[in-house]
């Protein structure tokens, strides 16, 4: 029957208990905003690409993934968080959209790229606000060298970019000069499998590739400042996420480190080497254009689109905002009912859509006797793009309260 299948794009997919993609979020598959010419995202992509104008561009891999491209392929434990129904979108247990572009690393790497650049649009679970959407753009980064030879193919690469202008670009910690000095490698190991001098050799040249390319996309700051703070990713070690002080506050670009042998031996290419990075597109382009809101990169307003022209990084011009309107809901949670922000943030996207602006929990406490939890939610209502009635939030926020009631197994107070 048509209830226990979903069709998407002319396929059909068997649906199962692991079934929680809506036709909201599907509905985003074909808007590929990285690939219009004129849209920022595509012109901070065009311009990555330009500085990393040697590795292989690849655009057009589909956000339907299986569980072992997005997990299973690159180490992720059995427990690990994003795995949860409650963190991603999936069609069925098997079945689901990419969170990441790291999804598409071993299927390159096994076909044998050595250079490449995966650009494509990523969805998560998430809570709302203004930085926060359910699709995002991300940027996948990945360069492979031999583990004989990989010193001196970083010294020849080195010199070929240019030594490192250290005294343009900051970097907070001083060690990080050297940084084959600098890793802890109790919290963040290189991996036993790796000759050392090789291992810091790669994680020097991932690190002079990503100054360089922030370096070009911030070159209107007259003080670009680094840092690089040690992380983990189940499928890279050591691993870094790199940070850049931008007015006054630390940007979170990307996260990155040396690809777990474990991938290079699956793709059978055991006596090579690589490196991986991954970039947040939206995030760099907010404060590239100054977008305040990502909802803006989906919008189909002229007034937001016409600004943009290909190849031009332009500040963007707001026009006037509409009124937000602000609606609270309090509700009790029973004891055994395991309830979830991100269920709640689904279920008001499911129904407002692009009108929601942002939900925050306002309130919490749990009765005296009956010691049930109460929660109190505000959402903030706001077109981008047009003046909405209060009858029509009024309605929202009716099929809201009814779609929490009857989905989410609370009772409204
Ligand atoms: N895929 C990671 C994320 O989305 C980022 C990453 C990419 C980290 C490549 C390391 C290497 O959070």
């Amino acid at each position: 029957s048509k209830d226990d299948t979903i069709r998407i794009d002319g396929d059909s997919y068997p649906v199962d208990d692991f079934t929680n993609v809506t036709s909201s979020i599907l509905s985003k598959i074909k808007r590929k905003l990285h690939l219009r010419p004129s849209h920022p995202i595509s012109i901070l992509r065009n311009l990555i690409e330009t500085q990393l104008n040697d590795f292989r561009h690849i655009h057009a891999f589909n956000p339907i993934v299986s569980t072992r491209q997005n997990f299973d392929d690159l180490g992720f434990p059995i427990d690990h968080v994003g795995r949860n129904k409650t963190d991603s979108y999936y069609i069925n247990r098997s079945v689901m959209l990419r969170t990441h572009t790291s999804a598409h690393q071993l299927q390159i790497l096994s076909a044998g790229e050595n250079k490449f650049l995966v650009s494509a649009d990523v969805y998560r679970r998430d809570e709302i606000d203004s930085s926060h959407y359910p699709v995002f753009h991300q940027m996948e980064g990945v360069q492979v060298f031999d583990i004989a030879e990989a010193k001196e193919q970083v010294s020849r690469e080195i010199t070929k970019m240019g030594q490192f202008n250290y005294s343009s670009v900051l970097i907070s910690n001083e060690d990080e000069k050297d940084s084959d000095t600098s890793i802890d490698n109790r919290k963040n190991p290189i991996q036993a499998c790796h000759p050392i001098e090789a291992a810091n050799s790669v994680g020097l040249h991932l690190k002079h590739t990503l100054n360089e390319l922030v370096k070009r996309l911030f070159k209107d700051e007259k003080e670009l400042k680094v840092r690089w703070i040690d992380a983990y990713f189940p499928f890279t070690s050591p691993s870094w996420e790199m940070e850049v002080l931008y007015q006054g506050k630390w940007l979170e670009i990307c996260g990155c480190g040396v690809i777990l042998q474990d991938i290079m031996n699956k793709a059978e290419r055991p006596n090579e080497i690589g490196w991986a990075f991954g970039l947040g597109l939206e995030r760099i382009a907010m404060v590239l254009f100054d977008i305040p809101d990502i909802r803006l990169f989906w919008s189909k307003d002229p007034r937001f689109l016409d600004q943009f022209t290909f190849n031009e990084i332009k500040k963007f011009k707001p026009f006037s905002k509409y009124p937000a309107s602000a609606r609270d809901i309090s509700f009790w949670v029973d004891n055994n009912t395991d309830f979830h922000e991100n269920n709640f943030c689904e279920l008001v996207r499911s129904v407002a859509g692009d009108l929601v602006e942002d939900a925050k929990m306002i309130d919490e406490f749990i009765h005296p006797v009956s010691k049930r939890r109460s929660l109190c939610y505000r959402i903030i209502y706001r077109s981008m793009d047009r003046n909405v009635t209060n009858e029509e939030i009024n309605q929202i926020q009716l099929n809201v309260q009814k779609e929490v009631q009857t989905q989410l197994g609370v009772t409204l107070r």
